[in-house]
């Protein structure tokens, strides 16, 4: 058995639905199912004997020890946060305390439960934090890529909160030997991605005649991994990792975003033409840059590749097309997820940014 937490969002479902694909041992999936936890990515899995469904909170201390003691899992893979750099400039609090408090409060139900473990149970267990390359801060156009030894200089709410809970996971292993693992990955995309970042965001507001907003001169760079790369990653990094090192997760795909907005289009022209048969780069509007924008971020992922032997499997093409095939052919998923609280964020975020 393992434990999963942050299973119903982006990364953590891709995750689970890969991890049961391609085998059976079973999974406890700790979620709390904040706006951005969606059980319908899990339906697949509803009369899946190996998928145990937790709605508990990170930061509750007590039903996580019951979860620990019921299921007994043999790793912790971490992936439950706050994870959207916008709202953690307009919200910073639940930032700090979901990604922070909580990853704190994981470390200790976890050490309890593994100093209650004895011979080869107690050596096998493995706590994986996934984490992300913003920890790392903002690189100039010229500057190496983010490697394991790159300083930590985290910029926003977001990127600090990750940054403290790397540090606590570190601290975990050299105070408590608590057996951990760090991964730091550069931005994702692909399937069940909520549709307030920029990849989704795109393909659904074009689709829908909307406008397509790209913060500041669009030049801002970052690296694009898919979603599935990812999760064979962790894989790997679970299973040969050394204990209390940390891996650089990457696509090798650095893009500026006006770049990755214009492949969207394109696509999106190919498959689906708008009606009108106007080409949808028509539709991109350049509109109020982010606070602290983090101009460009990228990894050097020879480490995970030279020790542990992961590449990427996809290319910036064919993962970007899975994707916007997917979005397309998902249409009740995504109607689903862009109710109510997504509106609002939509109407509040974006209210007179052009
Ligand atoms: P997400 O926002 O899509 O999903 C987060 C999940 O965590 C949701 O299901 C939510 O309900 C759950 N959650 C939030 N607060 C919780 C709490 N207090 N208790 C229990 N569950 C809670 O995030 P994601 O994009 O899937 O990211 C997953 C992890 O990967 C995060 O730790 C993130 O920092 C990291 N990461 C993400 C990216 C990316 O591009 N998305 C890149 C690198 C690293
Ligand atoms: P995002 O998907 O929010 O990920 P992150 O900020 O964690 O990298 O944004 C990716 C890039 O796209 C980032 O540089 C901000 C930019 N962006 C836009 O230009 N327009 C948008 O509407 C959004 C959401 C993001």
């Amino acid at each position: 058995m393992i434990l999963v937490t942050g299973g119903a969002g982006f990364i953590g479902a891709n995750f689970v639905l890969d991890w049961l694909r391609d085998g059976d041992e079973p999974v406890v999936n700790v979620d709390k199912l904040t706006y951005a936890g969606n059980a319908e990515t899990l339906a697949p899995l509803a009369n899946d004997s190996r998928h145990i469904f937790a709605r508990v909170d990170i930061c509750d201390r007590a039903a996580l020890d019951t979860l620990f003691a019921t299921h007994r899992p043999r790793a912790v893979l971490h992936f439950a946060a706050e994870s959207h750099v916008d709202r953690s400039i307009s919200g910073p609090g639940e930032f700090v305390q979901t990604n922070v408090v909580g990853t704190f409060t994981m470390l200790e139900a976890a050490r309890a439960y593994w100093n209650g473990l004895a011979g080869g149970e107690k050596e096998a267990f493995r706590f994986l934090h996934v984490s992300t390359d913003e920890v790392f801060g903002s690189l100039e156009a010229t500057d190496p890529a983010f490697n394991e030894r790159t300083p930590y200089a985290p910029n926003s709410p977001y990127s600090a909160s990750k940054a403290a809970s790397d540090h606590l996971v570190r601290a975990y292993f050299h105070t408590y030997g608590l057996p951990v693992l760090t991964t730091n990955c550069s931005n994702n995309y692909g399937p069940y991605q909520f549709p307030e970042k920029l990849i989704p965001l795109t393909i659904i507001n074009a689709l829908a005649g909307k406008a397509l907003p790209v913060y500041g001169d669009g030049k801002n760079v970052r690296d694009w991994l898919y979603v599935g790369d990812h999760c064979a990653a962790i894989r790997t990094v679970l299973q040969k990792g050394a204990l209390g090192e940390t891996y650089n997760i990457g696509g090798w795909n650095e893009k500026a975003n006006i770049d990755v907005v214009h492949t969207l289009c394109a696509t999106l022209d190919e498959l689906r033409p708008s009606s009108s048969g106007a080409p949808y780069a028509k539709q991109i509007e350049f509109v109020k840059d982010r606070p602290g924008h983090d101009r460009r971020y990228a990894i050097d992922a020879t480490r995970i590749e030279r020790e542990l032997g992961w590449r990427p499997a996809e290319t910036f093409e064919t993962g970007m097309r899975k994707t916007v095939r997917w979005y397309l052919e998902n249409s009740e998923w995504i109607a689903g997820v862009t109710s109510g609280n997504y509106r609002h964020w939509m109407e509040t975020h974006y209210a007179g940014q052009a």
